[in-house]
């Protein structure tokens, strides 16, 4: 038997709004707005004021909400708010990536605990139910990798600045104009934003708890005209790509990196704020999803979509972490990479265990070759704005 929900909301910003239209226009779900909460009172407000509290005891401890949906921006805040309700004995819906993916360990321990339920599909991929498929319908299948294109923002100012020729400012700008780009871009633009939702994947695709320190992340805040116009000269877009892979029973690998992708890949059309998401399966094989990323509407579908979920008593079941036991993160693995360098002593082609490719000219040298991971995200060059560091398609 389903139920009538009675929702607390912390926020109101581009989630909250849109989770707001989507309930209104979505006759069938049986779930109604008792309390919203937020922070500045001064705030003209798009609802009646009964609607808001600037105090969270209203929610947390009030007997008549069932379920806390947590659509703030502050990820220390959300843990909080979202810790005081499992422990409350109250059902969760979250879109905070970093928070989920910062406390995963200890949220699934609550969860088990206190024996309520924490659903966050808003969290990856906005529009994408990649999380849900990946624990429902993925269940058995013995996975090899999930990868693909995880930040709206960064692939809207990709596909600006690569097909309209924008500049990369103006393009971040019109993301944010969009609300698309988190309050600080940089998250997006340098990659972290794709790992924290990575790193949620890699529990429910590979069974890991991953610290997001963990895994590297490269952002496209190097990516020069220059670097452009090779991709373009070689038929390539550049896509900024979380990935991760099993490369034996025990090993995945996982990484954030921008990527050179030839029309060969699902992900060559993948435009704007839309994400990506290629799942390949022993069974099912290979697989691929797609669907806006970013924005009020698309996150709000995803979030309303794990509240019907709870008015049906579900709960993320973690499947892969009783299934697998002994895998870990390794970086023992070799890629094939550009590395784009304005000076010529500023890196050690020693780093290389394969040159394939060597370009010189007065300003921008570059060379593509194959390289140990390990080696790469410990170089001296890693670091340097004057570098700039693309994977190749497997190897090619
Ligand atoms: N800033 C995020 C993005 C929002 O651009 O993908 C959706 O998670």
């Amino acid at each position: 038997m389903s139920k009538n929900l009675k929702l607390g909301i912390f926020g109101f910003g581009v989630v909250g709004q849109g989770l707001y239209h989507v309930l209104e226009e979505t006759k069938g779900i049986k779930a109604e707005i008792l309390k919203i909460c937020v922070k500045d009172p001064s705030k003209k407000r798009s609802l009646p004021d009964r609607y808001f509290t600037f105090d969270r005891g209203d929610i947390l401890d009030n007997p008549d909400v069932d379920v806390v949906m947590e659509l703030i921006d502050d990820p220390e805040a959300a843990y909080e708010i979202v810790t005081a309700a499992l422990k409350n004995g109250k059902a969760v819906v979250t879109a905070n990536k970093k928070m989920v993916a910062d406390h995963m360990t200890e949220l699934f321990e609550l969860q088990q605990k206190h024996k309520v339920p924490l659903l966050y599909e808003g969290a990856c991929c906005a529009s994408i139910p990649i999380i849900r498929n990946l624990e429902e319908y993925y269940d058995n299948d013995l996975l090899n990798a999930v990868e693909g294109i995880f930040n709206g923002s960064t692939n809207y100012i990709l596909t600006k600045v690569f097909s309209e020729n924008k500049t990369f400012n103006e393009a971040l700008t019109q993301a944010q104009k969009l609300g698309y780009a988190e309050t600080d871009p940089r998250l997006d633009v340098e990659g972290y934003d794709a790992k924290y939702k990575l790193c949620i994947i890699l529990t429910h695709a590979f069974g890991l708890f991953v610290n997001p320190d963990d895994v590297f992340n490269y952002g496209i805040q190097n990516i020069s005209d220059f670097d452009i116009k090779i991709a373009r000269e070689k038929g390539y877009k550049i896509k900024l790509l979380a990935k991760s892979r099993k490369i034996n029973d025990e090993k995945v690998v996982a990484m954030v990196m921008p990527q050179f992708v030839s029309d060969k890949s699902e992900l060559f059309k993948v435009e704007n704020e839309f994400n990506g998401v290629i799942v390949e399966g022993a069974f099912s094989e290979h697989q691929f999803f797609i669907g806006k990323g970013a924005g009020g509407y698309p996150t709000g579908s995803a979030v309303l979509s794990d509240i019907s979920a709870l008015t049906y008593n579900y709960k993320y079941e973690y499947k892969k972490t009783r299934q697998v036991s002994g895998v870990v993160l390794s970086e023992d693995f070799e890629i094939t990479i550009y590395l784009r360098f304005l000076h010529p002593d500023s890196i050690d082609k020693n780093d290389f265990n394969l040159i394939l490719e060597e370009y010189r000219a007065l300003d921008n040298h570059y060379i593509i070759g194959k390289i140990s991971f390990s080696k790469m995200i410990r170089s001296s060059w890693i670091s340097n704005p004057d570098c700039s560091v693309i994977l190749l398609e497997n190897g090619d």
